[in-house]
């Protein structure tokens, strides 16, 4: 675990040293959970909402796209229920004056119980060797069924009490669990109370005739309010999806993780509109479609899982998490919810609208049911390093950092790098970029020796590099080094464009997804 945590350490300066995050407001030290993205960063971040938006939008002949406003109507906020209940439960420890989610606490223990299971299984695979039955262990071993009995009673009385909106019992939880402060060691507690996460400000110049407007907590009610809009004048027919990329805003308790859980964060999301009484079976559909979404990265399916949820909201009819094996254990990345009617009806009830479907097949009137796909853009970059990100072990003795990125993702796709600065190799190396630029990324370096720019290049994940050296003057030819294998090839330069392009372009990821 320790060394886990190392590793998530090197990535968060990694990703400030090669210009991918920064802290915002970096030279003021940062501000809580707010982070920039740099030259490196957002190029990759591009990528991923180009792969996300070209998988929907290209793909599916029903999906169409929409770009809504940061701010909506306030009303928007009352009638989704935000106002009401986008609440966590939060709880402050006297002594250290920390505050915690509540259910993060909670959820904390559940998860040491886990690691101590794992550890007794660790210690007897150890033991036993190859003859080690793992099931069996689990099923017979006294240690484990112990372990596993409190977790079990833990899980559930948590799913209850979360349900039950019983912030009485979740400190009792606390309580009883003996779950201390990691600060302060104590266990001296305030009561649990509710926490809005939603962020406010006014709109309009006078006190008095400001209005109280909020900052969006999810792009998806953008989609809602517009769902007339876009089914009339795109003349669109049930089943079909409305896609939007977009920031949102949550005033978090708990700021942790680096750009896991931020204040400001950006969303990918889309509801996808189906006939009532259909829902289940899109919801497995969707859920299908999404993971192989993450899968075509290549990152291994073994580091994804579903993760059903124990708490539904008031609204839906199901929900489940696609989760990805980060450096601190397995973690949502995207959920997928069957929301029913409930956004679309209580938008219809504030409005006064009717926000209704007619189905010319049919001859009926219905409010749509949605299923949505919602994923978060910094989860998926933060996933994406921690799955590129590796420390080799070279032949010659030395190490390498080098990002595995996707080579459609890597924000960099070619270094063009003359062997000197000198004999018109830099002159043909531009030439070299003038020509490719149109169609990829390409960076020039002349800095330092080829070494250690082959070095810089495999810390941002640049898939390629070439190399121009005196013989290129005649023969036309450079030598193109693969990063990853780090072998190298001499080709021609009429020949780049040909060899690398596919490699490096969305469309050789969403060929995978058909
Ligand atoms: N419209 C549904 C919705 O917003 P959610 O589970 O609250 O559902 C969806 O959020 C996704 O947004 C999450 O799976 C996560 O990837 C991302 N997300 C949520 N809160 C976040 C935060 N504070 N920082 C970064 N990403 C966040």
């Amino acid at each position: 675990m320790a060394q886990q945590e190392d590793v998530f350490k090197k990535i968060v300066s990694h990703c400030k040293e090669y210009g991918f995050v920064f802290p915002s407001s970096d030279i003021y030290d940062g501000l809580g959970a707010v982070y920039d993205y740099g030259q490196n960063g957002v190029e990759l971040k591009n990528n991923i909402k180009q792969y996300w938006w070209q998988s929907m939008v290209l793909l599916h002949q029903n999906i169409v796209g929409i770009d809504a406003a940061i701010f909506m109507h306030p009303t928007t906020w009352k009638a989704s229920g935000h106002v009401d209940a986008f609440n966590d439960p939060l709880i402050d420890n006297r002594d250290s004056k920390k505050r915690y989610r509540a259910d993060v606490l909670i959820e904390d223990q559940m998860a040491k119980y886990d690691e101590k299971i794992e550890k007794e299984i660790a210690k007897a695979r150890k033991r036993f060797g190859d003859s080690f039955d793992e099931a069996q262990f689990r099923a017979t071993n006294a240690r484990v069924l112990e372990h596993q009995a409190k977790r079990d009673a833990l899980h559930e009385r948590f799913a209850k009490a979360m349900n039950a909106n019983d912030l009485d019992e979740l400190k009792q939880i606390i309580i009883d669990e003996e779950i201390v402060c990691p600060i302060s060691g104590t266990r001296n507690w305030t009561d649990v109370r509710q926490f809005n996460l939603m962020f406010k400000t006014e709109m309009g110049s006078t006190a008095e005739g400001a209005s109280t407007i909020y900052l969006r907590p999810e792009t998806a009610q953008g989609i809602f309010v517009n769902y007339l809009n876009v089914q009339k004048t795109g003349r669109m027919k049930v089943p079909f999806g409305i896609a939007q990329i977009g920031k949102a805003f949550r005033n978090e308790i708990v700021a942790r993780q680096f750009i896991f859980r931020m204040r400001e964060f950006e969303q990918m999301e889309m509801q996808f509109f189906v006939k009532p009484g259909t829902e289940l079976t899109w919801f497995e559909q969707w859920k299908k479609t999404r993971m192989a979404w993450h899968q075509a990265l290549g990152f291994g399916a073994e580091n994804y899982r579903f993760h059903d949820h124990d708490k539904l909201a008031h609204y839906a009819n199901a929900a489940t998490d696609i989760e990805f094996h980060m450096p601190f254990g397995f973690k949502e990345v995207e959920g997928i919810h069957s929301r029913t009617n409930f956004d679309l009806s209580q938008h219809a009830k504030y409005s006064g609208k009717k926000i209704e479907y007619f189905d010319p097949e049919t001859n009926e009137s219905y409010t749509p049911f949605v299923i949505e796909t919602s994923i978060g853009v910094d989860r998926m970059f933060l996933s994406v390093m921690c799955h590129a990100y590796n420390e080799e072990q070279l032949e010659n003795g030395e190490t390498r950092v080098v990002l595995r990125l996707p080579a459609a993702l890597a924000p960099v796709k070619l270094a063009v790098l003359p062997l000197v600065k000198k004999d018109g190799l830099p002159e043909k190396a531009q030439e070299i970029i003038n020509d490719l630029r149109f169609h990829f990324n390409c960076k020039y370096e002349e800095k330092d020796t080829i070494g250690k720019r082959y070095r810089r290049m495999d810390a941002i994940g640049c898939p390629y590099c070439v190399t121009i050296d005196h013989d290129t003057l005649n023969d036309n030819c450079v030598t193109l080094r693969d990063r990853d294998t780090m072998e190298q090839t001499r080709v021609p330069i009429s020949e780049l464009r040909n060899i690398i392009e596919d490699k490096v372009s969305i469309t050789s990821l969403l060929k995978k997804l058909l």
